[in-house]
C-alpha cells in the first residue's frame, strides 16, 4: 500500500480545493473513497496549524502519508503490568511532506497534530469502510503526558 501511496504525495492537483479545505474549529476528514466491496477507505485529513487529534487507537490497520506540510506524531504504550490504564509517551516524530507511516492494532495508541506554520494534509488508507463507521478511531483516551 505504501508503494502505491508514496508517489502520490505532494502531487499538485491531486485533491480538489474542497478536499483540501480545513476547518478552524478542528482538524477535518474528507472521505475520498470507500466501498464495502473494497474493504478499505481513503481519506484526506486536513490540519490547520496547532490542530491535533485526541490520544486514540484505531479500528483497523492504516497506511498514511504526508501530502502537504508536516505532522507530528506522539506514540504511547502501557506500562508492563500496570492495571490503571496509564499511558506512557514512548516516541515522537515529525513527518515532513512525503513521509509514510503505518500502524496496526494493538499497540497503535497515538496522537497526531500539525506543529508546523502552515496547513498540513495527510492521506490515509484504512482497512475498513469508514462511510459506515464514520471514523477510524476505536477509543479516545484521557489526556496523557507529553503533549504533541
Ligand atoms: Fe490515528
Amino acid at each position: 500500500m505504501a508503494d502505491l501511496l508514496g508517489p502520490l504525495l505532494g502531487r499538485p492537483g491531486l485533491l480538489t480545493p474542497a478536499q483540501e479545505a480545513g476547518d478552524p474549529r478542528s482538524y477535518r476528514q474528507h472521505l475520498l473513497h470507500t466501498g464495502p466491496e473494497d474493504g478499505f477507505s481513503v481519506v484526506a485529513l486536513v490540519w490547520l496549524p496547532g490542530q491535533h487529534t485526541p490520544v486514540h487507537d484505531h479500528v483497523c490497520w492504516c497506511v498514511a502519508g504526508v501530502h502537504e506540510g508536516q505532522e507530528t506524531e506522539r506514540t504511547y504504550c502501557r506500562a508492563p503490568g500496570d492495571r490503571t490504564g496509564r499511558l506512557i509517551p514512548d516516541g515522537s516524530v515529525v513527518n515532513p511532506t512525503g513521509a509514510l507511516s503505518a500502524l496496526a492494532p494493538p499497540g497503535d495508541i497515538h496522537r497526531v497534530g500539525n506543529t508546523g506554520p502552515a496547513k498540513a494534509i495527510s492521506l490515509h488508507v484504512y482497512g475498513a469502510d469508514l462511510s459506515r463507521l464514520g471514523s477510524s478511531i476505536r477509543r479516545v483516551y484521557p489526556e496523557a503526558p507529553g503533549g504533541i
